[in-house]
């Protein structure tokens, strides 16, 4: 990882009181932004800031994705409630009373947004320059020690005051598509701005009814979709696809599309789902014939392949995420739904749980019909395609007269065959 010396993102640097709140807003208001995202939000937020900071245990970097909510010149508030390697970080350091220093970086690589949402017991460094698939050249901060891309358009530096979560935040339209309430939150103390010449300030888009298409649901729903599938890897073998629904904000309703090796799988899978992530909530798993990007096949399924009293499973008093707005007011645990959508274990190939297709008229050709159910019992589709029949009128004609002579028989799928 290469380090480089003071750079074009060090070009503009404002340290101490000079340092200044508006420095931040300024950009998104020249640039015609709103900096108040939704209408009852607690004050103007940063959306897309992410956080580097280092674990004094480890000594490696954790990158993090947090709203900054602004709260005067030289302060901000940050959502630290949901569980996150920076609250584990930030808790520690508080018990002992100290302050955390943290850099927030404002207008980032794309990828380096993936890197933020991930929680892995590594540097987060390495994936933010795995992902990039290069090196990455970081620059040291002005007031602390940090690292942080070199290609950063601006960065804000600081720490986390000792006092916990002390300080009201919010609200703020949220990525379940509603307003999360006031929380009670740490406090962000500013100490330098770094930026380039002509910075650009990224808004990250998240709360509203068009969730689906938001920033935060794409990140969610990737993050979501590799935590589900590495566990699913392990418990059941043979996941074929996972879609984390960006509509539910990227991780509340799952679908698992799974070829099952032994019966029970689909239910290994919905019970690995559900305890893989907080807030994986409703799992849909489906055979691998099902299209899961599908919302028309998804539905299908549900109507069809779904008994409610043998297909659905219901776990309640699980740890969940408490921003979810249908919770029982004060409870801390919620209740999770799997369903199990694939066909009972075998029966997948029966004649009424095959999906009717256009004949494909692909097969063995015959001198006659007669000859074609002499050598087995052929659908009808293979007899025509064994004389060669456009429109299967002459076959219906031959299957006649040799009812007449041989005797004609079908077979439980409907297959032609000669009576014993
Ligand atoms: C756009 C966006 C904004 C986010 N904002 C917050 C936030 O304000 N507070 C929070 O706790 N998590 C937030 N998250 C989720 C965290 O980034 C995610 O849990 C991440 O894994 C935390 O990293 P860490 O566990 O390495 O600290 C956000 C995610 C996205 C995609």
């Amino acid at each position: 990882m290469a380090v480089a010396n003071p750079t074009e993102l060090q070009q503009h640097v404002r340290t101490g009181e000079d340092a200044d709140d508006d420095e931040r807003r300024t950009p998104a208001e020249g640039s015609g932004e709103a900096a108040c995202q939704h209408g009852a939000d607690g004050a103007p937020y940063i959306s897309s800031s992410i956080d580097y900071v280092i674990d004094p245990k480890t000594g490696f970097t954790n990158v993090g994705l947090r709203r900054m909510m602004l709260r005067g010149r030289h302060e901000a508030g940050i959502d630290l409630v949901a569980p996150s390697d920076l609250r584990a970080i930030y808790e520690a350091s508080a018990a002992q009373g100290k302050r955390l220093p943290v850099s927030f970086v404002v207008g980032a690589h794309p990828i380096d947004h993936v890197a933020a949402v991930m929680r892995l017991p590594v540097d987060e460094l390495g994936i933010v320059a795995s992902l990039r698939d290069a090196p990455l050249p970081v620059v040291k901060c002005v007031t602390n020690d940090i690292r942080v891309p070199a290609d950063a358009e601006y960065v804000l530096e600081g720490y986390l005051d000792e006092r916990g979560h002390v300080e009201a935040e919010g609200p703020y339209g949220e990525f379940l598509g509603y307003y999360g309430a006031v929380k009670r939150n740490p406090v962000f103390h500013l100490t330098a701005i770094t930026k380039r010449k002509d910075a650009l300030f990224q808004t990250s888009t998240i709360g509203g009814r068009t969730m689906g298409r938001t920033d935060t649901a794409q990140l969610s729903a990737l993050r979501t979709e590799v935590m589900i599938w590495r566990t699913l890897e392990s418990a059941v073998r043979e996941p074929v696809n996972v879609y984390a629904t960006t509509s539910s904000g990227g991780a509340f309703n799952v679908r698992v599309a799974l070829r099952q090796r032994v019966p029970g799988e689909a239910r290994n899978a919905i019970a690995t789902c559900m305890g893989a992530l907080a807030n994986c909530k409703n799992v849909f798993v489906v055979d691998p014939d099902i299209d899961i990007f599908s919302d028309e096949q998804m539905d299908w399924a549900l109507a069809t392949r779904f008994q409610p009293d043998r297909d659905l499973i219901v776990m309640s008093n699980m740890r969940t995420l408490p921003l979810d707005p249908s919770l029982t007011p004060g409870s801390r645990v919620g209740s999770k739904a799997g369903y199990d959508l694939t066909w009972p274990f075998g029966q997948g190939n029966k004649i009424e749980n095959r999906v009717p297709a256009a004949p494909t008229f692909e097969g063995k050709r015959f001198a006659s019909v007669e000859a074609a159910i002499a050598d087995g019992p052929k659908f009808f589709e293979e007899l025509m395609t064994a004389v060669g029949s456009r429109d299967g009128r002459e076959v219906v004609r031959e299957i006649d007269a040799l009812r007449a002579r041989r005797g004609i028989d079908r077979d439980g799928e409907g297959r032609y065959l000669f009576k014993a």
